[in-house]
């Protein structure tokens, strides 16, 4: 890991890193932020690995304005006011995803809302357009860790995990984004930050609902529910029914599936990670009933891995 103080010949520098797939911290005006190309879903598990985050959530897109979000995400008409008076700042837009999106199925967690901000800082903003892709950022802190808000935090936190750390000095708000789920209207407060409710509601003209909105989950729980294929899930399967379909790893794959997905036939549970939800949903629209799936080792990623899978496969309706 390296600690670079921010200039245009280092921004550039971290560009070129998020573009071949490596992780960079970097400065936004509300905290640091751990960075990877959005659309390169082993970059992403990386984060989560480096985060050592034992489950998936959605990580926040971040992008250079409401044009380069624009394909990625469906702005509704409150959306588009809100973008107008607060982008570029501390709101992050939880939208509707475009299905021709190339975000990594890993960043949206599965969901089919997509997280996007355009951060106010003048590193953060030039780093996104040097790198030219959307860039997925939670905050760069080990799980369970205060948001960082210096590049020493990050470096404490986060050691080698990161290749590159982008120093602007202290960053200006330190406190996280506000998030809203604007695919609704009135839009609905996720996460109180940066810009307050009331700044927001003066621009919706209504009062906005907070917690959980029709389609949008607040917590780990309720997000249970979106990722749930139809299909049941059988796991630490070691072979196969006649019928079921195979969520498979490793080299050693039984036969008789109806159809298989192999996670990462060499075994690598970052590549697993990447190809999890993509996976999972290809299986369940082959209309098997029975999704087998084998054992994944519960280490570093696999920890996530397994909870989203268990989750899965737990009785609905919980
Ligand atoms: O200020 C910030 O927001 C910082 C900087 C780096 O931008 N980022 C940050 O990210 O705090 P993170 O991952 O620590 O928090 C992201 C929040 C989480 O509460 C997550 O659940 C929510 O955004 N989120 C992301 N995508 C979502 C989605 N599709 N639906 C609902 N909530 C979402
Ligand atoms: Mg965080």
């Amino acid at each position: 890991m390296t600690i670079l103080r921010a200039n245009d010949e280092t921004i550039a520098s971290a560009a070129a890193l998020l573009r071949q797939g490596r992780l960079v911290a970097f400065p936004t005006e509300t905290v640091y932020g751990l960075g990877a190309d959005a659309t390169n879903g082993r970059a992403v598990a990386a984060i989560i690995e480096a985060k050592g985050r034992p489950r998936f959530n959605p990580l926040i897109v971040h992008v250079t304005g409401r044009a380069a979000a624009a394909p990625h995400a469906v702005f509704t008409d409150v959306a588009a006011r809100l973008a107008e008076a607060f982008w570029p700042g501390g709101l992050t837009l939880v939208l509707q995803r475009r299905p021709e999106s190339d975000i990594a199925d890993l960043v949206t967690a599965g969901l089919d809302t997509l997280a996007v901000r355009a951060p106010d800082h003048a590193v953060a903003h030039a780093l996104l357009a040097a790198a030219g892709v959307p860039v997925a950022a939670p905050s760069a802190n080990r799980a369970g860790h205060v948001s960082p808000t210096t590049a020493a935090h990050v470096a404490d936190d986060l050691g080698d995990a990161v290749d590159c750390i982008l120093d602007a000095g202290p960053t200006p708000l330190g406190i996280e984004s506000t998030v809203l789920d604007a695919t609704v209207d009135p839009p609905v407060l996720l996460r109180p930050g940066a810009v307050m409710g009331a700044e927001i509601e003066a621009v919706v003209g209504a009062p906005l609902a907070v917690g959980g909105g029709a389609k949008t989950p607040t917590s780990p729980g309720q997000l249970a529910s979106h990722y749930a294929p139809r299909a049941a899930l059988r796991l630490e399967a070691r072979e196969v029914a006649s019928g079921e379909a195979l969520l498979a790893f490793g080299p050693d794959v039984p036969p008789g599936a109806r159809i298989t997905e192999n996670l990462s036939p060499t075994g690598d549970l970052r590549e697993a990670a990447a190809n999890l939800f993509g996976a999972l949903r290809r299986l369940d629209a082959s209309g098997a009933p029975t999704i087998a799936v084998m054992p994944i080792p519960e280490e570093g990623l696999g920890e996530a891995i397994n909870d989203r899978l268990r989750r899965a496969a737990a009785p609905r309706d919980m």
